[in-house]
């Protein structure tokens, strides 16, 4: 949810720190700063405000070449200047930035308190500041000694970078629960919580896993694990290109990953689709077909937008392969007490790879013996790496807060693990073919949603005056109904609810009344009839009807028509959802919101 950057080097490091923080400033974005040790001192600068707000006041800066920074997204105190990353002991001799929570903070801070140190933040980090300062005070023989030591006394979750003016020639950072990627430059060396603050710089990375710690000097690291036992961790080279953050001529992030979803599908699709045999390869998975056919349930699991998406994919599975199949929060499943079955496939989505609840979730299933696989867009992320098999997204980096292609692509790698599913058990040849050519003809249905934007965008500025507003859908559109609810409510902060349109009589039609704008989901398939006759019951109410169809429906019935190209019915869930984020997208811009950075919400929700 916070970011961090660190860097190592020959060259000034507040330019290439303010700027990694502005690449992270989407995982949250309430207050920054930044710290770099300069002949023996630590200079601190740090702001209750946007990483451009730290950028004007580090103004031409320090010739220092190491340091690190951070943005925070408040959990534990206020944002506010002192509360900000990072934070120091007393001497002003260590500086710390910290993602994650100290789940004993209070006992530390106590300890530190009782011991006459003077805490200055409300902060669970600033306590590891002051212990790692006693720790080299007292001895320690390395700041890497000094850190591990005091991690051994923590509780909760780190990603954990430190700067000490005594050890000027390294950094250390540590991770637990919160991702910590190095950058391997030449003479140079990078910290990040994410790729998009180092891929400017370099393709080389080594991912730390939870429990590792790593030095990091100029041209060279060294990583071990808590236990000090050397892991020697090798750098591999990702993918992802510096131009996948930038926006590109787009207006906002939004944008520009709605627009990238025909091709980001394409990458879902590429290679996976079997026209000779009507069926979907997907070999991530590692289950040949006697283990395909031996699954006799599918769970779904993430969180949000994630689990919306699960929905779709449960549907379905229940179409296709006539098993099972059900979506479930990730974060409420956690803390149930859940029947694990080994029969059971479970599935965990997570764009980020990094949600918390999901990643616990993961771990509690393979703890009872479940099986387990990933559908993730970030590879080597944690949830990618814990589960160890699954469906890699190919969405390519998401910025924007709202999740828009990485969700597209988790309907249509759901689709497909649906057929792969369906065609080992008795799923037709003729039905397999036509899903295989629907879910091949989708990319290019994707690129004319998009191209009649200005359409949606007409209709989405007739309800700027809106209050509150329903998305209506039955069965397929359910799911759909939700994710538009969900869209809208993030990004404009108009307060949207999805309903079964079948539930609709048994309260929420109370609601109903010129005042309360009703988005129905109105697909071309066997239940057209009964989402005609919601429209009718919603009209004969005064309630406002925004369609969003592939249907002929009878005129007059729909204030507002939204356009959808005919698909294949079961894959219109995939395709109703472009219209929606198109609309809460507009909607969100006529009244003039922070599209990229909704209030109160970060990227990836990596704590509880
Ligand atoms: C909504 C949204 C969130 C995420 C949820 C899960 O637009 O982005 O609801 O879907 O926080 O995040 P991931 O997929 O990263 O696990």
């Amino acid at each position: 949810m916070c970011g961090i950057v660190g860097y190592i080097g020959h060259r000034r490091a507040d330019p290439i720190l303010v700027e990694g923080l502005l690449r992270l400033e989407y995982r949250g974005y309430d207050s920054a700063g930044l710290a770099v040790a300069e002949r023996g001192k630590l200079k601190v600068t740090k702001t209750a405000g946007r990483v451009h707000e730290l950028r004007d006041l580090v103004g031409d800066g320090s010739p220092a070449t190491a340091g690190v920074a951070h943005t925070r997204w408040a959990t534990h105190g206020k944002p506010t200047d002192v509360n900000a990353h990072p934070h120091l002991d007393s001497g002003k001799h260590v500086a710390v930035v910290h993602n994650g929570i100290v789940e004993n903070a209070e006992q530390l801070r106590a300890e530190l308190t009782d011991g006459g140190v003077d805490l200055v933040s409300e902060t669970d980090s600033e306590a590891l500041a002051h212990l790692i300062s006693q720790a080299i005070d007292n001895g320690a023989e390395s700041l890497e000694a000094a850190v591990r030591s005091v991690l051994h006394r923590v509780e909760g979750t780190y990603g954990l970078l430190v700067v000490d003016v005594r050890h000027p020639d390294q950094l250390v950072v540590a991770r637990n629960g919160s991702p910590i990627v190095l950058g391997v430059g030449d003479g140079e060396m990078y910290v990040a919580s994410d790729l998009a603050a180092l891929v400017r710089h370099t393709q080389r990375v080594v991912h730390l896993d939870d429990g590792e710690l790593a030095t990091v000097r100029a041209d060279d690291y060294r990583t071990s694990t808590l236990q000090a036992r050397r892991t020697d961790k090798t750098a591999t080279v990702v993918d992802v290109a510096d131009d996948d953050y930038q926006l590109g001529g787009y207006p906002d992030f939004m944008q520009k990953e709605m627009h990238e979803q025909p091709e980001a599908m394409r990458s879902a699709l590429r290679g996976r689709l079997d026209e000779r045999f009507s069926t979907a390869h997907l070999g991530g998975l590692g289950l040949d077909p006697r283990q395909l056919r031996s699954i006799q349930r599918v769970k779904f699991l993430g969180c949000g937008s994630a689990y919306y998406a699960g929905q779709v994919g449960a549907n379905l599975v229940e179409e296709f392969a006539r098993i099972p199949a059900d979506a479930e929060p990730a974060s409420e499943f956690r803390y149930r007490n859940p029947v694990v079955d080994p029969n059971t496939l479970y599935v965990a989505i997570s764009q980020s790879g990094e949600t918390i609840d999901t990643l616990a979730t993961v771990q509690e299933l393979k703890r009872k013996g479940g099986q387990v696989i990933g559908a993730v867009n970030v590879v080597g992320s944690a949830i990618a790496r814990e589960c160890g098999s699954g469906i890699f997204l190919h969405a390519g980096p998401e910025v924007s807060v709202a999740s828009t292609k990485a969700v597209t692509n988790m309907t249509v790698s759901f689709a497909m693990l649906a057929l792969l599913l369906g065609r080992v058990r008795d799923l037709s040849v003729a039905h397999g073919k036509r899903i295989v050519e629907g879910l091949a003809s989708l990319p290019d249905h994707l690129t004319s949603i998009l191209d009649a934007q200005q359409d949606v965008a007409d209709a989405a500025r007739k309800y700027t005056d809106a209050q509150r507003m329903f998305f209506i859908g039955r069965v397929r559109g359910w799911p759909i109904a939700r994710e538009g609810a969900q869209k809208l409510k993030e990004i404009s902060y108009v307060h949207a609810e999805a309903y079964q349109a079948s539930e609709l009589k048994h309260g929420p039609l109370a609601l109903i009344d010129p005042t309360m704008p009703s988005v129905v989901l109105v697909p071309d398939d066997e239940l057209l009839s009964k989402n005609i006759g919601t429209m009718e019951q919603i009209k004969a109410r005064g309630g406002p009807v925004i369609a969003v169809t592939n249907a002929e429906i009878p005129d007059g019935l729909a204030d507002t028509v939204i356009r959808v190209p005919h698909s294949e019915p079961e894959l219109d869930p995939i395709l109703f959802t472009i219209p929606l984020q198109l609309f809460g997208y507009h909607l969100a811009a006529a009244l003039g919101r922070d599209i990229d950075k909704p209030r109160n919400l970060a990227k990836s929700v990596t704590v509880e």
